[in-house]
């Protein structure tokens, strides 16, 4: 296990998980978000651009701790770590990632979904992992379903979490944060509306007291 992954999933109850257009748009972005009172953020692999965003939300807005999202390939995390980016979170895990996890020094958010996906993690040393499609896949039962089984391990759940479901999550004992879209909504970011997306940080950084 890294304790660089737990240290940096227990800065904020919420991490944002943003899919850049634009370079100066991602700047802003991790701004808005810093102001509101969440540093850390996933920017997922999903846009031309978004490596390109990486490098310059890091560079433009050095307090924030921009990671990768959407990683699928071993191949991404060499570029993930070039630009700056501090950790990595993929939908899904296999050996190869987690080998090129330990040999890029890159920290990875693995996603799982069943006991089989958590038990190949804890084989190649993770103890921490993304839930993903938390809502989907059984949500906060299933959880709490793993909490016995598997009760050293530590969680953040994405995937249907918003406002209204996110304390539900960050109550279970093993969960260390959640992650969520909801925070950078594509009409706010069409609109520019960066105060709108600090607000909507502000009321996600005090979920978890
Ligand atoms: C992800 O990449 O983790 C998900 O797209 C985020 O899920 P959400 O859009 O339901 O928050």
């Amino acid at each position: 296990s890294d304790p660089r992954l737990r240290a940096m999933l227990r800065l904020a109850p919420v991490i944002p998980v943003y899919t850049p257009e634009s370079v100066d748009e991602a700047v802003a972005v991790a701004q808005a978000l810093l102001d509101g009172g969440l540093p850390v953020i996933e920017v997922t692999l999903r846009t031309p651009v978004a490596l390109e965003a990486i490098a310059a939300m890091v560079q433009a807005v050095p307090d924030a701790v921009v990671g990768a999202g959407t990683v699928l390939e071993p191949a991404q995390l060499a570029a993930v770590k070039a630009a700056g980016g501090r950790f990595a979170v993929s939908p899904g895990a296999t050996d190869a990632l987690y080998f090129a996890s330990r040999e890029q020094d890159l920290p990875l958010l693995p996603g799982v979904a069943s006991g089989s996906d958590i038990m190949r993690g804890l084989e190649h040393g993770a103890d921490t992992f993304k839930f993903f499609p938390a809502a989907a896949a059984g949500g906060t039962a299933l959880l709490s379903a793993w909490n016995g089984p598997f009760a050293d391990v530590r969680f953040c759940p994405t995937g249907g979490i918003s406002a209204a479901n996110a304390r539900d999550y960050l109550t279970q004992p093993n969960v260390l944060c959640v992650g969520g879209s909801w925070l950078t909504p594509r009409n706010l970011l069409q609109a520019g509306d960066y105060a709108a997306i600090r607000a909507l940080a502000a009321q996600a950084a005090v979920l978890g007291s």
